[in-house]
């Protein structure tokens, strides 16, 4: 296991700035411990205290964590309470109303102001109008929308009559769409006649069509629309409505439903290692408590800020930090509907300029790639705009490299503003491993510590765990409030799949490697540990991408493997063997471009293999294991220097070699 290897530790080490621990949330390595020590002796007090007082009741509740039925956990139990009224009204009583929610930006650059008030008014018509539809209690919903006041006001507007939401990113195929709307067994999709990004329209809801006429999603009885472009769409009488249409009328107040703590706020679709994409399944109390603390704690979030986080809702850090965290807090957001090279790589510089952006959250690829272009283009370089407003930055999604970390820091942070690396996952509903920015002194390229209350720790691969220094598997030995209460419909892959049995059956497997640091015991996340890829902080199952090929009707046989690569951290290269003999020249041009394509529209571009190769077969042992290994070390371009004398067929190494020098070489 490479990701679990030893790296060369990193000694620069950044002070939290006096005048930022002054007035941080948590000020200070003592009161940091303190809480620590909170949690380790009074466990269920600490968790308890805290949703009291941070959460709206509608009833209190009467147990804190039942563990009886581990690995499935309950927190939070007899308690009743609503997320959108925690997210609006609360604010609203505080006399908040006037305060702005979201300041919506549009690709071309058209700003939109919205304050809670409003937002409170959007959300109870689009509740009304989804009762008017049929949508109750316990429903699911899938949401396909572009970033957008809108696919917010959707997600509150679910949770608000208690319907769980499953927002599937813009970005995915029909196919994906469908399997999820299947899984999840939705009975109303909101969507948008076409999404706009970096100058393009783009159709959503032709693939919605598409997706629907697939079969298989007979339970959905209403398609929301919501008018984006005015492009051209096909109309279904009867199960079709304008979003505009359907809360035209509505009043603007919507009682919330109270529902149980642990009632399903939402279901969201993530990579495995193996088989289709799980449901991770996430609770109201819990969630939205941590979401909320996290705020506090590792953004060290004030009244006056303004909160920016790039992510798309499609994804958790979407769901976290833009349609709950930021809304439960409060706070004023930048919601962002283009993406950051558009009309040119400074615009993310230039909107935190316009708007005064505080706090700053984005994913280091982001940042790997801006870098390339300020180094290219002086007149987009961070230095020609004024980012005095900033006070903290964040990364998450992928390891940041301390050079990333070290350009952030000094460019955009002005060597005045703490970079929080938060580690976390869609499992974990919100950060588990980061600093705090007013306590901890930050290394570059590490998340450091666990957050109070986390009881994070690095093992072998019995569960043991292992001195600081030596590289492990990353676990959680508790249960916290917003992890992932089951995979919908598949409880037992839960099990298997977070509380393996080799391990004892009660740690939380994340599926990263991890090393502490042997001084400071900090944590450095060295990379997953099972097949899945991370490419471009978007998380991908080389299983998932091997099915799509192998469904192409030329391809026998495929492999997948991540290699490094300079802005999107992991590349996809794919293996791939035809059911007819090895194609050369511009024939094997055309075919690497359409199988490309090819897994674009089975998955989503974003799944696209950045390479592919052909051979005659694939490197497998004699017992048929394909050796993942040996094609690592091709796709890196590296000499192959394992031991290759248990393979079926080593002529077949330099096949692939040879096919990455032809093809990958020119661009395609
Ligand atoms: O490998 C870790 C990486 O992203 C994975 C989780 O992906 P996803 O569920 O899509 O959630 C991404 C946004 C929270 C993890 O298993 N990852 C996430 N954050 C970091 C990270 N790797 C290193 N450092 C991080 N800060």
């Amino acid at each position: 296991m490479s990701s679990m290897e030893s790296k060369i530790p990193e000694h620069r080490a950044f002070h939290p700035p006096a005048s930022f621990a002054r007035n941080a949330e948590v000020a200070g390595m003592d009161a940091y411990h303190a809480l620590c020590n909170e949690a380790e002796r009074d466990y269920e007090g600490f968790w308890s205290r805290r949703a009291r007082d941070l959460l709206h009741w509608s009833k209190p509740f009467t147990t804190v964590l039942d563990e009886s039925d581990a690995p499935f956990c309950r927190w939070f139990d007899g308690g009743t309470l609503n997320a959108s009224y925690n997210c609006l009204d609360r604010h609203l009583k505080n006399g908040n109303a006037q305060k702005v929610a979201l300041i919506f930006e549009a690709d071309d650059g058209a700003v939109t102001q919205i304050t809670y008030g409003e937002l409170h008014a959007r959300v109870c018509q689009l509740a009304n109008g989804l009762k008017e539809l049929g949508v109750r209690l316990g429903d699911r919903v899938v949401i396909y929308m572009p970033m957008s006041i809108e696919g917010i006001v959707a997600m509150q507007a679910c949770a608000r009559i208690g319907a769980t939401h499953s927002v599937v990113f813009g970005g995915f195929s029909a196919k994906s769409l469908q399997e999820r709307v299947v899984d999840v067994g939705a009975v109303a999709l909101i969507t948008a006649d076409q999404q706009v990004r970096g100058g393009k329209n783009l159709p959503l809801k032709a693939i919605v069509d598409e997706a629907l006429a697939m079969g298989g999603c007979a339970a959905v009885r209403a398609v929301v629309v919501y008018r984006r472009t005015g492009g051209q769409i096909e109309w279904v009488e009867g199960r079709d409505r304008w979003m505009s249409e359907l809360v035209a009328n509505q009043p603007q107040s919507c009682d919330a439903e109270p529902v149980d703590a642990e009632h399903p706020l939402f279901v969201l679709y993530t990579s495995g290692s193996t088989g289709k994409p799980k449901g991770v399944q996430h609770c109201t109390a819990g969630y939205l408590l941590w979401a909320l603390m996290t705020m506090q704690w590792t953004f060290d979030l004030k009244p006056d800020d303004l909160f920016w986080c790039t992510a798309d809702i499609g994804w958790v850090t979407g769901h976290t930090y833009i349609a709950y965290g930021p809304l439960i807090a409060g706070a004023t957001q930048v919601v962002f509907e283009g993406v950051p090279s558009y009309p040119d790589s400074g615009r993310f510089w230039d909107m935190i300029a316009r708007h005064k952006v505080s706090i700053f959250y984005t994913a280091p690829t982001a940042i790997r790639a801006l870098i390339k272009a300020a180094e290219t283009n002086a007149d987009i370089h961070p230095k020609q705009y004024d980012l005095s407003s900033l006070r903290l930055l964040g990364t998450v999604g992928e390891p940041i490299n301390p050079e990333v970390w070290m350009w952030y820091h000094r460019n955009i942070g002005g060597e005045r503003c703490p970079v929080i690396d938060t580690f976390w996952q869609t499992e974990t509903g919100g950060h588990l491993i980061a600093p705090l920015p007013g306590a901890t002194d930050l290394v570059p390229g590490s998340c450091t510590l666990p957050l109070p209350g986390i009881q994070a720790a690095i093992v072998d691969e019995s569960g043991v765990e292992v001195p600081n220094g030596q590289g492990g598997l990353l676990v959680v030995k508790r249960p916290w409030p917003s992890m992932i209460r089951t995979i919908w419909g598949d409880p037992e892959r839960f099990r298997s799949a977070y509380f393996p049995a080799e391990l004892g059956g009660n740690l939380y497997l994340a599926g990263d490697g991890a090393i502490r640091d042997e001084f400071t015991g900090y944590f450095t996340i060295t990379g997953r540990i099972d097949d899945v890829l991370n490419v471009s902080g978007h998380r991908m199952g080389t299983m998932e991408i091997e099915s799509a090929l192998v469904a192409h009707p030329l391809v026998a046989e495929a492999a997948v493997v991540g290699r490094p690569d300079d802005v999107t951290g992991e590349a996809i290269s794919a293996f791939v063997v035809l059911k007819r003999s090895l194609p050369s020249g511009d024939e094997a041009l055309q075919l690497i471009s359409e199988l490309r394509n090819w897994v674009g529209s089975e998955i989503g571009p974003i799944a696209k293999p950045k390479e592919v190769r052909f051979g005659e077969s694939l490197p497998k042992t004699r017992s048929g294991k394909i050796m993942r290994r040996l094609l690592r070390s091709i796709a890196n371009g590296e000499e192959v220097k394992q031991d290759t004398s248990t393979l079926e067929n080593p002529a077949i190494l330099e096949q692939f070699s040879a096919s990455g020098d032809s093809t990958s070489s020119r661009g395609v």
